[in-house]
């Protein structure tokens, strides 16, 4: 069910996490043993299943995570997008497995970095999960002590963030910067515009490798033509499906076909 409706793999050495993750399931729907919810999650309850795709999803995430990541998006591929789009001055970019937000908000705040919405820019910056639970986080930009510590420049958290008690909030300008949105990457890209950069990192490698295959294709029909994909930096779409680029010493950084000139920032 896992892999049908969420591209995901569950081999036999998951079995303990399994059990462990469906243990606030069962206590939730009043089950009193795995053996009656898996008979009721194949009569198709949609709620149940629902909360089963949501509590077997590994949402782990943290602000600027793979910090090199950032630097690449912030010195080489923004860089070019400013120049190739100085006519139209729109960028649209699309984290498509934003967990709680985190990634999504580290592009904001490096964006923001560039004052480009005082300069005019339009930017559309899209996070999209299939668990909902992550997405009403991302919505609500409120994170712990713990997720801000994971990352976040000190400097950051006091210019991005405002206290409340224990947690923090993201700045309403962040906030308003990303468009959040319930999405399965099973699921048609339809209604997403033409997009300039894709975020889809460490959500690849839960996949088996066709679904993998069949969301880069996808991710390739969407992107311009002088459009980047950024995965994990363990995680490679070279070689597979149609033909992206990697960008030497950037590791992670994919072109669908490499620019003519990249433009690196100095300093
Ligand atoms: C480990 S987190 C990665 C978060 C972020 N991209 C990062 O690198 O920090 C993986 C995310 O992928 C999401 N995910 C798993 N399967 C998905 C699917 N079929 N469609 C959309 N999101 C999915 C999970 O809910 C989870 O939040």
């Amino acid at each position: 069910m896992m892999q049908r409706r969420a591209g995901i793999v569950l081999t036999e050495k998951k079995s303990h996490l399994v059990e462990n993750r469906l243990g606030p399931v069962m206590r939730r729907f009043g089950f009193k043993d795995t053996a009656s919810l898996l008979a009721e999650l194949r009569h198709g309850h949609e709620a149940l299943v629902q909360a089963v795709i949501e509590a077997m999803t590994t949402n782990d995430s943290a602000f600027f995570r793979d910090r090199k990541t950032f630097d690449e998006f912030r010195d080489i591929v923004l860089p070019s997008l400013l120049v190739a789009r100085a006519s139209t001055k729109r960028l649209s970019i699309w984290c498509a497995a934003c967990a709680a937000g985190q990634e999504a908000y580290s592009l904001a705040m490096l964006l923001d970095d560039r004052k480009l919405l005082a300069e005019g820019w339009t930017i559309d910056l899209y996070a999209t999960d299939i668990n909902g639970q992550m997405i009403a986080r991302g919505e609500e930009g409120l994170y712990s002590q713990f997720e801000v510590q994971r990352g976040l420049p000190i400097r950051r958290l006091l210019t991005c963030f405002t206290q409340e008690g224990n947690s923090w909030r993201i700045t309403p300008h962040l906030r308003r910067m990303v468009t959040f949105r319930k999405f399965n990457l099973l699921d048609s890209f339809g209604w997403l515009p033409d997009l300039d950069v894709v975020f889809c990192r460490n959500v690849l490698m839960y996949f088996d490798q066709k679904t993998r295959l069949s969301v880069i294709d996808r991710i390739a029909d969407i992107l311009a033509p002088d459009g980047a994909l950024l995965v994990g930096p363990a995680e490679s779409v070279a070689g597979v499906g149609v033909g992206f680029t990697p960008v030497e010493n950037a590791p992670g950084l994919f072109y669908k076909a490499r620019p003519v000139q990249l433009l690196r920032r100095a300093g």
